[in-house]
C-alpha cells in the first residue's frame, strides 16, 4: 500500500530540498504516491493562481501533504503568504505547529508547539483612511478558548510523553493582558490535570535570552502563532542552523491531512546553486512518517541524519549521503 501524499516543492529551493526527501523516504522503504502541485509565487506571476478550491478539495481526501518552501521575489508580500500557506494551515485545520530542534553537540533536545490558526495571523484588522495622513492600521491577535485549549492540551500530552516531561508556556501576560491572560489561564487549567508535568512560564523577551544563553534546559514549549513563529527561527539558529529545521502542520483530529514542511524559506538567493541543505526537509518528511504511523522509517531517517551537521556538501550529495544511511 503506498500513501497519496500531495507534494508542493514551491519555489526558490523548495523543489530541490523536497526531491531529496522524496529520494530518502523511499529508500527507507515507505511506498509514496506523490501527487505533484504546481503552486506558489512563481506559479501566481504565471496565471495568477495561487489556492484554487478544488486543489484544497483534493488534498481534504489525501494521507498527508509536503512541501518545500513558497515565495518569490517580485510578488506583493502576503499573496502567497496568506492565500497559501496560511490557508492550508486555516483551511485544514492544522492547529498545531510542532517544530522540534535537537543538537546534541548542545545538549538540546526541546520542542516547540506553536499555535497555528489563530493570533495575528487570522488576519483581524484593516486601514482606514489609507494613502492620506490621518491613516489608521489596525491588526488584531484573535485568541480563542477553544483554539488555545486544544493546542495547550496537545502540548502537555506531549510533555507527558517525553522523559523530562517539562512544558514552558511562552507568552507576554505582563503586556498582553488580554490574551496573556486566556492563554496564562487556560495552561494552569490543563496543567492540573496533568500533576506528572512539571511547568515554566517565560516571557517571550526573557525566552529569547534564554534560547540563545542555555537553550539545553528547555524540553517542550507552547506558545501563540506569532511568538511562535520568531522563536522558532531563534530555535533553529541555536540547534544548528534553520538548515536542520523541521516542522508539522498538524491537524491531530485527524479530519483531515497534515502538512509537513522546513522551517526555512525559499531563499532565492542561492536557488538553483545546489547547496541548500536538504536536512529540514528530510527531517520534516520523517515527521509525516511519524504521524502515517511509520514510526520505524521514521526512526531510521532520523538516526541518518544525526551527523549530517559535520557533513561538507551540496544539496544532492547530502541525499545521497543519508539515502545511503537509511537504505
Ligand atoms: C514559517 C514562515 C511562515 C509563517 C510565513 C512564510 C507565512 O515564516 O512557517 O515560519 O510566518 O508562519
Ligand atoms: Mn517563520
Amino acid at each position: 500500500m503506498a500513501y497519496q501524499v500531495g507534494v508542493i516543492g514551491g519555489d526558490g529551493i523548495g523543489p530541490e530540498v523536497v526531491a531529496e526527501a522524496l529520494k530518502v523516504v523511499q529508500a527507507a522503504g515507505v511506498g509514496i504516491d506523490a501527487v505533484d502541485y504546481d503552486l506558489g509565487g512563481a506559479r501566481y506571476l504565471r496565471d495568477g493562481t495561487v489556492l484554487p478550491d478544488d486543489v484544497l478539495d483534493e488534498w481534504r481526501k489525501l494521507d498527508a501533504l509536503l512541501l518545500g518552501a513558497v515565495g518569490t521575489p517580485g510578488v506583493p508580500p502576503g499573496v502567497i503568504e496568506r492565500g497559501l500557506l496560511l490557508k492550508m494551515r486555516f483551511e485544514l485545520d492544522l492547529y498545531v505547529n510542532q517544530r522540534p530542534f535537537t543538537w546534541p553537540a548542545d545538549g538540546i533536545d526541546m520542542i516547540v508547539i506553536r499555535e497555528n490558526t489563530e493570533g495575528t495571523y487570522a488576519g483581524e484588522g484593516g486601514f482606514l483612511r489609507k494613502g492620506t495622513p490621518q491613516e489608521v492600521a489596525t491588526q488584531g491577535s484573535v485568541n480563542t478558548r477553544m483554539g488555545v485549549e486544544r493546542c495547550v492540551r496537545y502540548a502537555f500530552e506531549l510533555a507527558a510523553s517525553r522523559p523530562r516531561r517539562h512544558l514552558t508556556l511562552v507568552h507576554k501576560t505582563n503586556v498582553l493582558t488580554f490574551a496573556g491572560d486566556l492563554w496564562e489561564r487556560t495552561f494552569n487549567e490543563v496543567a492540573s490535570e496533568h500533576p506528572d508535568v512539571t511547568t515554566a512560564y517565560n516571557h517571550v523577551d526573557a525566552a529569547c535570552i534564554y534560547m540563545v544563553q542555555k537553550p539545553a534546559e528547555y524540553d517542550v514549549i507552547v506558545t501563540d502563532n506569532l511568538f511562535g513563529d520568531i522563536l522558532t527561527d531563534l530555535a533553529g539558529a541555536v540547534s544548528g542552523g534553520i538548515g536542520f529545521a523541521s516542522s508539522g502542520n498538524l491537524n491531530p483530529a485527524r479530519t483531515g491531512p497534515s502538512m509537513f514542511e522546513p522551517v526555512h524559506g525559499s531563499a532565492p538567493d542561492i536557488a538553483g546553486t545546489g547547496t541548500a541543505n536538504p536536512v529540514a526537509a528530510i527531517l520534516s518528511a520523517a515527521m509525516m512518517l511519524d504521524h502515517l504511523g511509520e514510526a520505524a522509517a521514521a526512526g531510521r531517517i532520523r538516526t541518518a541524519c544525526a551527523d549530517t551537521g559535520s557533513l561538507v556538501g551540496g544539496t544532492s550529495e547530502i541525499g545521497d549521503l543519508v539515502k545511503e544511511r537509511v537504505q
